[in-house]
């Protein structure tokens, strides 16, 4: 059955600059090779357009300002099939932007300017509530006090939070957001947070205990980028490689592997599967340029996995033709 998710959080246009290098303080490049463009993005937008193009129920909720930025994200997402009844307009502040530069190998630096992001009032959120979700999905791009009343609404009808802790502040009141299914941030947010760098095992372990310490979750699941992700239950922890793949550019990877693990924890309670679901899906959107343009649909992730399934059992022949060809050299030398 479709699963609901309320998706309380960001909506921004972003200005992307794709470019070889960044100028040094008061140099200026020319950059005959590279691009520009404004697409549409914010953390929450491309979260709830993932949950949408996997097939989930999505009522996104975000504060758009009163200009054509607005206009054109609300047309968008209306066309995704997002529901959009909730949405509020503000007449004071612009529609959030995020500048991102795209260096070549597909790092990115994002600075948000939040306008209208940063003014959504408890009052604002009550009404969303009526339409009874499976799940609560939030991140901190918005105002505190928004993300904080969403926890307490969602806790007085009982329904699961999911938190993707982007971006970080080491200040944030985690400690006040209650009970939290999954508490999910990547390794620049966990150092944030925590102090340490979840560079191994080990340091990551910490870090999730810590984590954990700080935020009443069931599960903290740590996003390392090209080395997967990390997830720790309070008793054991796990380890999930990524899929190898060339990136292009890693914008809106973390909101897409959240918002997958999501669904699909929803969909069947099963952690495991979701993180692996989540990595294909981070994979695929690092080898597509942009933020909501990078995400794929589920057809797609269960494509990949089964591309993959069958790469692993073309392999196998061969490496057992090989063993064998092995032993027999081995024979005849005897
Ligand atoms: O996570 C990527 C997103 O961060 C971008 O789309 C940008 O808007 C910022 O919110």
């Amino acid at each position: 059955m479709k699963k609901k998710i309320l998706v309380i959080s960001s909506a921004n246009i972003d200005f992307v600059q794709n470019v070889e290098r960044l100028p040094f303080a008061g140099e200026t490049i020319i950059e005959k090779g590279g691009s520009y463009a404004y697409t549409p993005g914010g953390k929450g937008a491309n979260s709830a357009l993932a949950f949408s193009k996997f097939g989930a129920d999505c009522v996104f909720v975000c504060k758009l300002g009163a200009d054509a930025n607005g206009a054109r994200l609300k047309s968008l997402y209306k066309s995704a099939g997002i529901d959009t009844r909730f949405m509020i307009e503000d007449n004071e502040h612009p529609t959030g932007l995020a500048s991102i530069v795209v260096e070549k190998g597909g790092k990115n630096r994002i600075t948000v300017f939040p306008g209208a992001n940063d003014h959504i009032t408890a009052e604002d959120l009550e009404d969303a509530f009526t339409c009874y979700p499976d799940a609560v999905y939030l991140q901190f791009e918005i105002c505190d006090e928004a993300v904080l009343a969403a926890c307490k609404l969602a806790s007085e009808r009982n329904i699961p939070v999911f938190v993707d802790a982007a971006p970080a502040r080491c200040d944030y009141p985690l400690d006040k957001l209650g009970n939290v299914e999954i508490f999910s941030p990547n390794e620049t947010e966990c150092r944030i947070y925590t102090g340490i760098s979840p560079d191994t095992e080990e340091s990551a372990l910490r870090a999730a205990i810590r984590l954990r310490n700080m935020v009443s979750a069931k599960y903290i699941v740590i996003k390392l980028g090209d080395r997967g992700a990390f997830m720790f239950d309070g008793k054991e922890y796990f380890v999930y490689p990524s899929e190898n793949v060339i990136p292009v550019d890693t914008t809106a990877a973390g909101d897409v592997f959240t918002a997958v693990m999501v669904y699909s924890y929803v969909q069947n309670g099963n952690i495991h599967s979701a993180i692996r679901m989540a990595n294909m899906a981070a994979a695929i959107s690092v080898t597509r340029a942009g933020a909501s343009t990078s995400i794929p649909t589920l057809k797609e992730v269960l494509e990949f996995r089964e591309k993959k399934k069958t790469t692993e059992l073309k392999i196998k022949p061969i490496t057992e033709a090989r063993a064998k060809a092995e032993a027999e050299k081995t024979a005849d030398a005897e």
